[in-house]
């Protein structure tokens, strides 16, 4: 399978769906520029796809390896047209210990993690005229879901980032997508010990969200029947909203 992109930058790429992503692309022709934090992983990842992806290890809360790294990339693999920034981290909430460095974590990470790649990749792109940012946000930030107090205002945070940004450089180039999963089954939910309907495997999530870019459409969403539900449940009047939460949602876990 050729591939649209010649060159993309995947963040969160040394596992879950930031790696099947890379992985995907890779096999499909795209050479992809493979970032997180774990450097072995990274490599694993480029020996499987015979060098296809390349490991460029970094911290995305650190704003200057960001972009030094980014410039890298792009003098040895050349304009990047496609970058995927999908590295985050979730841990659950509880209430009986409010650890305040999860929060700290989930915003330093999940979002100044984006902006810090938002910081170099749009100026490059908007000077050339042309790309794509895909950023990986979550159904979770559609509401406010339990156990997700660390994580879901930072999901709600990107896609509010995204809404703006894609009206914001409209007609310029560059486009901007978002891509909001359910329930994927990756290291980041095997611990999670709530039910979650219509867990995908990862493998499906990485197609679907690289399906949906393709299509440069805004939101790429799925699995389609818990993400309507929840988009439904965000234009309810507040008191059903809570009405519906406490006997649902709240009780199952
Ligand atoms: N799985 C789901 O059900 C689900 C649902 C909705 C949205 N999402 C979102 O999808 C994305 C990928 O999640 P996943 O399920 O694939 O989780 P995962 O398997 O835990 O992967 C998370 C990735 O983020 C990287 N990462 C974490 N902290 C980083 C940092 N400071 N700097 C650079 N990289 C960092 C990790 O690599 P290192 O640890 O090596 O740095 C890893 O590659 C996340 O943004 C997540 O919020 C997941």
């Amino acid at each position: 399978m050729s591939s649209e992109w010649r060159t993309a930058w995947i963040t969160g790429a040394s596992s879950g769906i930031g790696r099947e992503m890379a992985r995907q692309l890779a096999t499909g022709g795209t050479a992809v520029a493979a970032s997180a934090r774990g450097a072995e992983s990274l490599q694993a990842l480029s020996a499987e796809t015979a060098g296809k992806a390349k490991a460029y290890p970094l911290d995305v809360a650190d704003a200057e390896a960001v972009a030094a790294r980014v410039r890298e990339i792009e003098a040895e693999m050349g304009e990047i047209d496609l970058a995927v920034l999908c590295a985050g981290v979730w841990k659950p909430f509880r209430m009986s210990e409010w650890e305040v460095q999860n929060f700290r974590q989930g915003i330093d990470v999940n979002y100044m993690g984006v902006v810090n790649a938002l910081a170099v990749l749009v100026p490059m792109m908007k000077g050339r005229g042309r790309g794509h940012i895909a950023i990986v946000a979550s159904i979770a930030g559609y509401v406010g879901l339990i156990k997700a107090e660390t994580y879901g205002p930072t999901k709600a945070a990107l896609i509010n980032l995204a809404e703006a940004l894609r009206t914001e450089l409209h007609g310029t180039g560059v486009t901007v997508s978002v891509v909001n999963p359910g329930f994927v089954d990756t290291p980041m939910t095997k611990d999670n010990t709530f039910p979650m309907p219509f867990l995908l495997p990862v493998e499906t999530a990485a197609r679907r969200a690289l399906d949906g870019l393709r299509t440069k459409r805004f939101e790429i969403v799925f699995p389609r029947r818990l993400a309507y539900t929840l988009k439904l449940m965000r234009i309810l009047p507040y008191p059903l909203f809570f009405w519906i939460m406490q006997r649902t949602v709240a009780r199952r876990q």
